[in-house]
């Protein structure tokens, strides 16, 4: 009896331009257009690999070791059995393929990050829940058509199954059809953009994107104004910086988009806060930075963003990280050493640095741990199929 199994790995996004609204729940239409920096799986992925096998019950999934239920009509089972109907169709076009749409699956996944550090594991883990089943499959489906079945995930799982520089485009039909990813540019184009995450201290438990976004559809006037007249030319603009490989403006519109998201979730009734003083110190470092450079007849030379929680995301050409990470530090000590991949520091470590002209008092001192953990990594590839070696499941199609 053959195995049918495969395996694929799925990065993480962050968005410079932001999904926030739902025009349709369900299929997960979005009420904006986005666009998102993929990132490198080197440092952060979600690893899925699937199994179909003919003795399998029922479909089942394991997240991080542990058995989720596969609720009928959630998000997982939509995934699945949309994946299961494209299957269906390839089988119909050639009956000598086994049937594997109508075998169970066993699905595990797993993130090389902690859930705990606050980052967004439902994007890479949708994508890579997709991307292993449609190598399974054997599917010849673009990663445009497989974002249609990861967008009814979680909305920004689509923009996972692209690596560089990635829309959402949010379409307008009622079925969902044209809701789906696009590449602006392959990382390649434009290789020299590093990320900074800056793991902040959360002790509140937040509101998710989910329910808060609703909520903001449903009460928020300000969020009408930047679906009609902001997005749609910010969206332009952004994709035009990223083809001219300009950073300044790049910067810019990222930095400014972020904080509407923000406005909106402020204009929600009752509010939604997601930054926190760790957050606003942060961006009061990142202004006054590219303050600096401006009054030196430079350019803007950070950008950051938040998504629906405290942590920041600092995007930047790879030539200015090293004083960004000092002026972290220095205002955020860490209790661990920098952990430095692109071997920034060499053996002495990150020294407690500021640029000459920063204005210090822009922000006080915090204790350590107030930002609990730097992540440098940079833009990266799309979804990756893996070889047998890497699959999770053993050969009784349980988790290893
Ligand atoms: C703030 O994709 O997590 O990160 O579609 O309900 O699963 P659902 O929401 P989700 O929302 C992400 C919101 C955001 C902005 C973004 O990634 O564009």
């Amino acid at each position: 009896m053959p195995i049918y199994q495969a395996t694929a790995s799925a990065p993480v996004n962050i968005a410079c331009i932001k999904y926030w609204g739902k025009r349709d729940t369900k299929l997960i239409l979005p009420t904006n257009s986005s666009l998102s920096v993929t990132l490198d799986q080197d440092h952060l992925r979600s690893t899925t690999t699937s199994r179909a096998d003919p003795s399998f019950e029922k479909d089942r999934l394991w997240l991080n070791g542990v058995e989720e239920e596969i609720k009928d009509g959630g998000r997982l089972a939509t995934c699945i059995s949309e994946m299961k109907r494209m299957r269906r169709e390839v089988e119909r076009q050639d009956p000598s393929l086994p049937k594997l749409s109508s075998y169970g699956v066993h699905i595990c996944s797993r993130n090389n990050f902690p859930t705990a550090a606050g980052l967004a594991s439902s994007a890479s883990g949708f994508a890579a829940l997709v991307s292993s089943l449609a190598a399974l499959y054997s599917l010849p489906a673009s990663p445009s058509e497989l974002s249609l079945i990861a967008r009814q995930g979680s909305g920004s799982a689509c923009r996972s199954l692209f690596g560089g520089f990635v829309a959402w485009e949010m379409g307008s039909k009622p079925d969902g059809s044209d809701s789906l990813a696009v590449e602006v540019a392959p990382r390649e184009h434009w290789p020299d953009i590093h990320a900074l995450i800056c793991v902040v201290s959360d002790d509140k438990k937040g509101t998710s994107s989910t329910s808060g976004m609703q909520r903001t559809v449903e009460t928020s006037t300000l969020l009408e104004h930047r679906i009609r007249h902001v997005v749609p030319a910010r969206m332009k603009a952004i994709s035009e910086a990223i083809r001219a490989r300009d950073f300044d403006a790049f910067a810019r519109i990222t930095m400014q988009d972020s904080n509407q998201f923000h406005a909106v979730a402020l204009d929600t009734d009752p509010p939604i806060f997601y930054m926190n003083d760790v957050s606003r110190a942060i961006i009061a470092i990142i202004v006054e930075y590219n303050r600096v450079s401006v009054a030196n007849g430079g350019k803007l030379k950070a950008a950051y963003t938040f998504d629906a929680g405290p942590n920041a995301v600092i995007y930047a050409p790879k030539e200015n990280l090293k004083e960004i990470i000092e002026l972290i530090v220095h205002y955020f000590p860490q209790a661990e050493p920098f952990k430095d991949p692109f071997g920034l520091f060499g053996t002495v470590g990150v020294k407690d640095a500021i640029i000459d002209g920063f204005n210090a008092a822009v922000a006080k001192p915090f204790g350590v741990g107030a930002v609990k953990g730097l992540i440098h990594t940079r833009v990266g590839d799309g979804p990756r199929v893996l070889s047998e070696e890497e699959a999770l499941l053993g050969a009784n199609g349980l988790p290893k």
